[in-house]
């Protein structure tokens, strides 16, 4: 059998981690994707870092966006990051060249994801983006598939660990907003500018591919009303747990006659909800469809281990051929909603 070959751009936390993993692993993977997957090709900006993991047997290519032109790379796995620049252009390129494109890059998704989507199409070529919400929970495959027979009403949960680490710590520790982010980042949960993170931004990309899968509508994140919990400080949360509440970073999205409707602030979630449990760098989502009733994924959200995990189960989909169109159906037939400014649900 042929192996599915892969390029690797992109060697920090989740790159690492896809290594790790799929050298860890390797039996396991071979025969659940019934062929091995090789990395034949990687690339990073720093060829001299020691990432913990041995790169030897891997070409490495200083200019990452070449990757998409080589005979010996059947996907490009892209783990740099950013809504443009480098990841893009890489994006483009593979699609163009009727390869498969797998990433964690949710900015990227969110703002060019259609592009994305029509490209794939037009080539017969595979979009995943597994590990782009919610890290490890197979939330992307249980929307546009396992629900994919449901009318879905609205969609909601914590989406971003590095602030629900950082909420729940204050909670139970006590401790500062800064020393919390700190720790955070040092464990690999934020974005590499963790203002995307504490503002709401990350969460709010994630929920416009969520909204998009759910609802079966385009992505529309420039409509996310977005806040983040910059503002939050230790009293606030003694506060509400006096008052019988957690707060948590929510994002919620919703569908009806006055169009879509989503956003993304602090909540203060009443300790009987499922959300007001989720701690650490866990995530949540919550989706209600019309058959099969309320659905409540839960898992680590944020990190290596469990990013890779999403990672690789999309190559191996790849692998055995098992691939649809990107979202919840091809995009010529997503429907378009207005979007809906709070008061109007
Ligand atoms: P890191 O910052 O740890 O890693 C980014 C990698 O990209 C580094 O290896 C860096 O190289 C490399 N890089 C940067 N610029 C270039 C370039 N121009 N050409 C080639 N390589 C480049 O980020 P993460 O691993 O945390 O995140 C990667 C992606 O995964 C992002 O899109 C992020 O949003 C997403 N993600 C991250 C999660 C997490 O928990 N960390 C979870 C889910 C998604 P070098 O190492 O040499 O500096
Ligand atoms: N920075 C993101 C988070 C990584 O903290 O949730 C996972 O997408």
């Amino acid at each position: 059998t042929q192996p599915l070959r892969i390029a690797l751009a992109g060697l920090g936390t989740v790159g690492g981690g896809v290594v790790k993993l799929l050298e860890t692993n390797r039996a396991l993977i071979e025969r659940r994707a019934g062929r091995p997957i090789t990395v034949t090709a990687i690339s990073a900006r720093d060829r001299t870092r020691d990432r913990g993991v041995d790169l030897s047997p891997f070409e490495w290519v200083d200019d990452a966006t070449t990757l998409a032109a080589r005979d010996d790379v059947d996907v490009v796995v892209e783990l740099i990051g950013g809504a443009d620049g480098p990841a893009l252009t890489l994006a483009r390129s593979t699609l163009a060249n009727g390869k498969a494109f797998v990433t964690a890059n949710k900015a990227m998704i969110a703002h060019h994801g259609v592009e994305l989507a029509e490209a794939a199409e037009k080539a017969d070529a595979a979009l995943k983006y597994e590990a782009a919400v919610a890290g490890g929970i197979p939330v992307i495959k249980g929307l546009r598939e396992g629900a994919a027979a449901n009318e879905i009403g609205h969609v909601y949960g914590i989406l971003n660990g590095t602030c629900n680490y950082i909420l729940t710590k204050m909670e139970s520790e006590g401790l500062d907003f800064a020393d919390v982010l700190a720790e955070a980042q040092a464990l690999g949960y934020a974005e590499a500018d963790p203002s995307f993170d504490i503002d709401g931004v990350d969460a709010a990309h994630k929920l416009s591919i969520l909204a998009s899968l759910a609802f079966g509508t385009t992505l529309d994140f420039d409509a996310v009303a977005i806040s983040g919990i910059r503002h939050v400080i230790a009293a606030d949360i003694a506060e509400a747990a006096s008052l019988g509440f957690r707060v948590r970073l929510v994002g919620l999205a919703e569908a009806n006659e006055s169009g879509l409707f989503q956003r993304v602030h602090a909540c203060l979630v009443p300790v009987s909800h499922p959300l007001a449990h989720v701690a650490g760098s866990l995530n949540a989502v919550v989706a209600e469809g019309n058959f099969v009733g309320r659905l409540f994924f839960e898992g680590r959200g944020a990190g290596e281990g469990p990013t890779a995990s999403a990672v690789v189960a999309d190559l191996i989909d790849i692998a055995r051929g098992e691939y649809g169109p990107a979202f919840a159906m091809p995009v010529t037939s997503l429907a378009r909603l207005a979007p809906a400014k709070a008061g109007e649900r």
